[in-house]
């Protein structure tokens, strides 16, 4: 199995995907968002990159959905929850529809329709991944949402991580990308050492939102492999 990395959502080439499974990780925090309301009980979440199709979607049937997402990590006016995993309860999201809108995340799944597969991945959820994947068999790219365009180290290290599990369970041929976020990892497997450096965790972290960091960059706390189909993503 060959293993790439896109390091961001602007990065995405159509071509590069064809035929390829791919893994949109925004660990901070869409991706740890649609994770976590997948496994407190949302129907299924629908990712947008626009707010103003956010909103087009639950018009007139208002109760039936939830709309979450964020710009500059704030909540959107009129959204119900913002971008934070911890808004995402069962007591919140159990049976709706959650439509959501982030400024890379939705868009790095959008512009990752090319391909054959496609799953989404954080920490929270890597060892359930690399399990999926080495089990499919097929060639991964690993398509980091990043910030506004950017390459962001907290998505490059949790490709590093979902990689150092695989390599227990497949055999894989890497890109040296794929060798140096892997190499990035296993010289900081607590992550935070690391991640501490990445722009938008400092700008989590200036929001007073350390619990969102706890939770986003705790591994493998939940057994769910969500994957996007038909403009949809399902547990
Ligand atoms: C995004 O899609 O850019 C993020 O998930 C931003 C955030 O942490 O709210």
């Amino acid at each position: 199995m060959k293993i790439d990395i896109i390091i961001s959502a602007s990065d995405v080439k159509e071509e590069k995907l064809k035929g390829k499974v791919v893994v949109v990780i925004d660990v901070l925090r869409a991706t740890s968002v649609m994770v976590t309301a997948l496994n407190n009980g949302v129907k299924e979440v629908i990712p947008v990159k626009e707010i103003e199709e956010a909103l087009e979607i639950v018009k007139g049937e208002r109760e039936k959905y939830l709309l979450g997402g964020e710009r500059n990590a704030l909540k959107i006016e009129g959204f119900d929850y913002s971008n934070s995993p911890l808004d995402y309860t069962k007591d919140n999201v159990k049976d709706k529809t959650l439509v959501m809108t982030t400024s890379n995340g939705t868009k790095a799944i959008k512009n990752s329709e090319s391909a054959d597969h496609i799953y989404i991945a954080s920490m929270i959820n890597a060892k359930a991944v690399a399990k999926k994947l080495a089990s499919i068999n097929k060639d991964v790219v690993f398509v980091n949402a990043g910030t506004q365009g950017e390459f962001s180290i907290d998505d490059f290290i949790t490709s590093g991580y979902i990689i150092e599990l695989i390599k227990g369970l497949a055999s894989v041929e890497l890109t040296d990308i794929s060798i140096t976020s892997n190499y990035i990892y296993k010289n900081n497997e607590d992550i935070f050492t690391f991640v501490k450096y990445a722009t938008h965790y400092n700008r989590i972290k200036e929001l007073g939102l350390e619990d969102d960091l706890k939770y986003c960059l705790t591994k493998d706390i939940i057994d769910l492999v969500p994957e996007y189909k038909d403009n949809k993503i399902k547990a």
